[in-house]
């Protein structure tokens, strides 16, 4: 179909859906000069995970990894969320029931107004005392102190993100299970549907019944299962469905 006829029929979907649901990746803020993990200039293309995005890695270099962590943080405190992260705040609004799920640290989706939004791998603005487990936001960037520690008990603090071979918080996860299996369209924005636990959830809800639509500038391995696909950037295609979705309303 031509994307035309794809927006148009994405936007019959979302006409008549209450219980939208969108799983977002690193492409969604790749227009804002943030690398992705696995694109051309991707993270993993230039840094080894296992020594930065590990628990071992931590402990044993705890300020090679804030360093790190310190870099991205300077990459991304100057930029503004995209049209693409607009569009999925203004979404939030308009239907009655819309979640948003991202494996995304960056905190964008929460800098464009989302309320309602699961993080699933944590957040690069929030650190974590290794002793007591409290959680506190901290966005000074540069750091002040690396590698940070804890204001209340002095501990060492970490970055509140899940690393390889961490488990996701259940909590947050099973809510974007339960979420996801109810939604009646789920939009699959740049993400390369690799990584899990989050890549299995287009599929449950395409289980469930929902209509699964991805928007990615390559095709990834959930493509040929998705009902819409989209071929492009989402900072793009996005306002183009919401541009109809607003005329159509
Ligand atoms: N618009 C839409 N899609 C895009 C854009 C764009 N402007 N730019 C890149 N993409 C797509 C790429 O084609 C790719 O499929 O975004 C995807 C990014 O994939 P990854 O780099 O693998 O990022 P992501 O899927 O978010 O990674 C998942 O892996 O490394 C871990 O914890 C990290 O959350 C991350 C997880």
């Amino acid at each position: 179909m031509s994307e035309n006829a794809d927006i148009h029929a994405v936007c019959e979907l979302l006409g008549k859906a209450n219980r939208v649901a969108a799983l977002t990746g690193a492409g969604i803020s790749a227009e804002c000069g943030i690398p992705t993990f696995r694109g051309e200039d991707g993270l993993w293309r230039k840094f080894r995970a296992e020594e930065l995005a590990t628990p071992s890695a931590f402990h044993r270099d705890p300020k090679l990894v804030w360093e790190w962590y310190d870099w991205r943080r300077g990459i991304i405190a100057p930029v503004e969320p995209n049209p693409g992260h607009e569009v999925l705040a203004r979404w939030e609004k308009i239907f009655p029931e819309f979640t948003l799920i991202t494996q995304n640290i960056d905190g964008l989706h929460g800098r464009s107004g989302s309320k309602n939004i699961l993080e699933l791998h944590g957040n690069i603005w929030k650190m974590r005392c290794t002793e007591e487990g409290t959680v506190i936001e901290n966005l000074d960037s540069p750091l002040k102190e690396i590698p940070p520690h804890c204001p209340s008990c002095g501990a060492l603090l970490r970055p509140h993100v899940v690393w390889f071979g961490e488990s996701l918080s259940s909590t947050i996860l099973q809510r974007a299970f339960l979420l996801s299996s109810q939604c009646e369209v789920m939009l699959v924005i740049g993400t390369s549907a690799v990584v899990q636990p989050a890549a299995s959830l287009p599929l449950s809800a395409a289980e469930a019944g929902a209509k699964i639509v991805e928007i990615n500038l390559n095709p990834t391995p959930l493509t040929p299962y998705v009902d819409i696909s989209f071929t492009g950037k989402s900072g793009e295609i996005l306002p183009l469905i919401d541009k109809n979705l607003k005329r159509k309303s």
